[in-house]
């Protein structure tokens, strides 16, 4: 295991990624901080933890007492002064390349301690957000998946200027955080998303074309590939506008019209029929 040299972590925005991230941080014992502006979501927050430790503890994989000392290391917090003196901070916040840009200039005011600032972005460009630091070469992307706590992959994406030692100080604290840490590079939608999406926006090609019910199609992915869930079943979990972003971002980066979001796909968020997180999306939940 490399050596990382974190003992405090910062994630900023308590959503459900940045949550799950705080959570997968505190139980593999770094001390935490979650920052959100907003008291409700980090109010949220506290309470989907003492859920899923509740959870973790009724199914054996940790004791009351872990547990509990878990949630004692973090601490959520609406005050951005709280950051100071962090390690490591992981943005989490919306995929909005203006929003993230402030926070890197913000966090690269804030912790001057030669902290690694890391974004949980999906598919905004690192270098992008790097360039809004005066100090880039310690920014880097660190792309876990939904759920956090279950799903085992980190993408470690190195920007432009990413300086190796910052890479290799990220893999080895990902494998102190239980994960598989694997290395890619800046491009649009990275590895996982350039591979994925494309795969979602052609099952719904193929829905709209009446190649298949949606239920057929993603059985068919499920049961001929051992996928865990089908393409459109995942497309929900995964929110529909979320999935016409990042093709968008696929478009724009690569510069090919292929990967725009299938004219169905659209259709649906546009009804704002976002997948599970509305009640509806390809199917009722
Ligand atoms: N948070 C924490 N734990 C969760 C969870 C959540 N939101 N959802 C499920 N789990 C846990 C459950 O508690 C359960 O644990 P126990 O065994 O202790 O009960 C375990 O996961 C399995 O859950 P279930 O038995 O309910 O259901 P399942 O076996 O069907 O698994 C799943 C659920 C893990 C979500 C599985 O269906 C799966 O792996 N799906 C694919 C997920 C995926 O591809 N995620 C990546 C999305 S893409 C992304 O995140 C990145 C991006 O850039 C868009």
């Amino acid at each position: 295991m490399s050596e990382h040299g974190v003992k405090k972590v910062a994630v900023i925005g308590a959503g459900q990624m940045g949550g799950g991230i705080a959570q997968v941080a505190a139980v593999a014992g770094f001390e935490t901080i979650v920052y959100d502006a907003s008291a409700d979501q980090v109010a949220r927050c506290q309470a989907t933890h003492e859920k899923l430790l509740a959870r973790a503890v009724e199914k054996e994989r940790m004791t009351q007492d872990e547990a509990h000392a878990a949630l004692e290391r973090i601490t959520r917090v609406t005050d951005w002064k709280y950051l100071e003196g962090a390690d490591i901070a992981i943005e989490a916040v919306v995929e909005n390349e203006g929003v993230k840009r402030e926070i890197f200039a913000r966090l690269d005011e804030t912790l001057t301690n030669g902290a690694i600032l890391a974004t949980n972005t999906s598919s905004i460009s690192i270098t992008a957000i790097g360039a809004a630091t005066k100090t880039p070469e310690r920014v880097i992307g660190m792309h876990f998946f939904y759920p956090v706590p279950v799903m085992k992959l980190v993408e470690v994406i190195n920007g432009l200027a990413t300086d190796k030692a910052v890479t290799d100080r990220v893999i080895g604290l990902s494998e102190a955080m239980g994960k598989v840490a694997v290395p890619a590079n800046d491009r649009a939608g990275f590895v996982s998303n350039r591979v994925l999406m494309p795969m979602i926006n052609e099952a719904f090609y193929a829905w709209m074309e009446g190649v298949a019910e949606p239920e057929h199609l993603d059985e068919i992915m499920k049961l001929g590939m051992n996928h865990p869930m089908g393409p459109l079943r995942l497309a929900d979990f995964i929110g529909l506008d979320t999935c016409a972003h990042i093709m968008n971002v696929l478009a724009d980066g690569l510069h090919s019209e292929r990967y725009r979001p299938c004219p169905l796909l659209e259709q649906l968020v546009t009804a704002g029929r976002l997948g599970n997180k509305s009640g509806r999306g390809v199917y009722e939940y």
